[in-house]
């Protein structure tokens, strides 16, 4: 495996079983690491089959397996879901990650329908097949914790387009309805919405071309520091962990605060 396995004592998801949605590249494929280096067997749940089974070569056939699906597909959900089940025997942790973005479109009458319900389909629809489909089988099991990615576009307006915001927006109001049902089944839903990351989807909606290109730093309110995947991926070892038995219903902001203040004040930045 080429991620390192960490000593017993320090595996946070030792024994639990996860599916990741859009393991194949990026955030997701970085939970995916994350989530074996502590113990755990991952599905990897992604329409780019070659990109998918690299990263399952890599991690090794005891700890990951490739399911091609595609989230706003209802039966490719349900089959993901069930291959969890047939593998391992129950689902632990879902990951909704996957996730695409659209051509920044200023105007809402230039924005049209079609690239509307395609973003709300994997982006929100697809977060409500994960969830319901894991909850099916976690609801039998009386535990299990669903984690959906939302984003700084889940809070506040004005960052990204209307498709995309309008789907992030949406995953809280899932993820704050489906806490309220599943709690009595032991079941935990939460978010966790980043700060920009480059990642291909990052990079082609902020038509950044290279690594060295992606300085978000200037629009950024915590200095001398940048975000990356390894600490979303650790947020979400912790979400997916019994340390955060408590927690359901959150929308973990791992944003340095960008999402709490209106610069428009400047109340700080006028005082120094
Ligand atoms: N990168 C950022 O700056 C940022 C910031 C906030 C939130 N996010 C969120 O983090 C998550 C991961 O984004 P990323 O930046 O790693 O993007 P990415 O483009 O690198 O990865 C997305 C993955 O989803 C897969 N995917 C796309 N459509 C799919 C479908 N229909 N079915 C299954 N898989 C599909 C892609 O193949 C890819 O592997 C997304 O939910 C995104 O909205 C990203």
């Amino acid at each position: 495996m080429a991620s390192t396995l960490l000593p017993h004592v320090a595996r946070r998801l030792e024994g639990k079983v996860a599916l990741i949605t859009g393991a194949a590249t990026g955030i997701g494929e970085c939970i995916a690491r994350h989530f074996c280096k502590h113990g755990a067997k991952v599905i990897i749940a992604d329409i780019q089959d070659e990109a998918a089974h690299s990263v399952c070569e890599d991690l090794g056939s005891d700890f990951a397996t490739f399911v091609h699906c595609d989230v706003a597909k209802e039966s490719d959900v349900e089959m993901a879901v069930n291959t969890a089940i047939s593998l391992h025997g129950k689902l632990d942790i879902m990951v909704n990650n996957a996730a695409i973005g659209d051509p920044p479109k200023p105007s809402i009458i230039n924005n049209n329908l079609a690239d509307f319900e395609r973003v709300i389909s994997v982006n929100l629809t697809g977060v409500f097949l994960g969830t319901k489909h894991a909850a099916r089988v976690m609801i039998p099991a009386g535990k299990g914790s669903i984690i959906s990615l939302g984003s700084v576009c889940s809070t506040i307006g004005g960052v990204a387009s209307h498709a995309y915001t309008s789907s992030k927006h949406g995953i809280i109001g899932l993820t704050k309805n489906v806490a309220a049902e599943l709690g009595r089944f032991g079941i935990r839903v939460n978010c966790l919405s980043p700060y920009f990351i480059a990642t291909p989807l990052s990079m082609n909606f902020f038509n950044l071309e290279s690594e060295g290109d992606k300085q978000p730093g200037v629009y950024s309110n915590l200095k001398g520091v940048v975000l990356q995947q390894e600490d979303v991926a650790e947020a979400a070892v912790y979400l997916g962990s019994d340390e955060s038995k408590y927690i359901s219903g959150h929308n973990l902001a791992l944003d340095g605060g960008f999402t709490t203040i209106n610069p428009a004040f400047g109340l700080f930045a006028s005082s120094q």
